[in-house]
């Protein structure tokens, strides 16, 4: 992997898997450049934490390949995925990708104890739902003991035998009415103490950040992959009004293996 922007710097050696004991050099160096973002005082009022997307997309702009980002991705972009989930409090995801990505709890192996503050535990998946139809990702309901529990963000109108059914394996937060308020949820999040939240997508929620103005940083991905299919784009318009285009700069360029991976700042 090689550092292309802002500076040409020498090549970064190749990132191993997550494993424990001491951190990599270039471990070290990925996490120096992602680094997390500026964090408000938790003592505040309407605090929340700072929101980093990570998302990925072919370079004819599709968000999946056969329905899936794992297509998409190449070594570089998993290892820069595995460090920010160690970097990260909390991920965020929305229902639609935690039940096509098949998502379960982090794993203490899949991430960089050594990154966490404090060798923190796994940071637990938070999944937005309204329907609380979490088939595919039913592994985020089983988290063995002593691992981190899943947090599910719905609404006051969700299903509650559902709601039911998923409240002893799963922390709850409702936050709004019929449809999750994603600030509220952010707040409540904070409140509890997860200030560092890593979205992973997808489209839909990416989109609702957008429009409330929520996103402080995107971490993208391009693959060097031509889809020329239907697929969407990492954002789906939300609705309510279109949000004001956004500007973003650019914090740094990684190429690896003819992928370049951006992180860009919400100005
Ligand atoms: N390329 C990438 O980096 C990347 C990243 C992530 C995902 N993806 C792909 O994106 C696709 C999924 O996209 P998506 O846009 O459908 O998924 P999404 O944003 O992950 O999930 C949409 C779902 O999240 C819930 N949701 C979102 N906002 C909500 C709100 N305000 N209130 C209540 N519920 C809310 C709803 O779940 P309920 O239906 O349960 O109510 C909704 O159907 C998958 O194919 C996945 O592979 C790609």
């Amino acid at each position: 992997m090689r550092q292309i922007f802002p500076v040409q710097g020498p090549d970064l050696e190749p990132a191993p898997n997550a494993r424990p004991g001491p951190l990599p050099a270039a471990v070290v160096e990925l996490a120096r450049l992602y680094g997390n973002g500026a964090v408000a005082d938790p003592a505040a009022a309407n605090v929340r934490g700072w929101v980093r997307a990570n998302m990925i997309a072919s370079a004819d702009g599709a968000v999946t390949l056969d329905g899936r980002s794992g297509g998409l991705s190449g070594p570089a972009d998993r290892t820069v995925f595995v460090v920010l989930r160690s970097l990260a409090d909390v991920v965020l995801v929305g229902a639609g990708t935690a039940r096509t990505e098949h998502y379960r709890p982090v794993r203490a192996t899949e991430i960089w104890p050594g990154l966490r503050p404090d060798w923190a535990a796994e940071p637990p998946i938070a999944v937005v739902s309204a329907s609380l139809d979490l088939t595919g990702c039913e592994r985020l309901l089983t988290a063995p003991p002593g691992s981190t529990q899943t947090i599910v963000i719905t609404t006051r109108a969700a299903p509650a035998d559902r709601k039911e059914a998923i409240g002893g394996a799963a922390r709850i937060l409702e936050a709004g009415a019929d449809v999750v308020d994603i600030s509220a949820a952010l707040g409540m999040l904070a409140e509890l103490g997860y200030l560092n939240v890593l979205v992973e997508g997808g489209p839909m929620l990416l989109g609702q950040l957008i429009q409330a103005g929520l996103l402080d940083e995107l971490c993208l991905t391009t693959s060097p992959t031509l889809t020329a299919g239907s697929a969407g784009r990492i954002v789906a318009p939300a609705p309510g009004p279109a949000a004001a285009a956004g500007r973003l700069s650019l914090a740094h360029v990684l190429a690896d293996d003819d992928f370049l991976l951006c992180r860009y700042l919400a100005e």
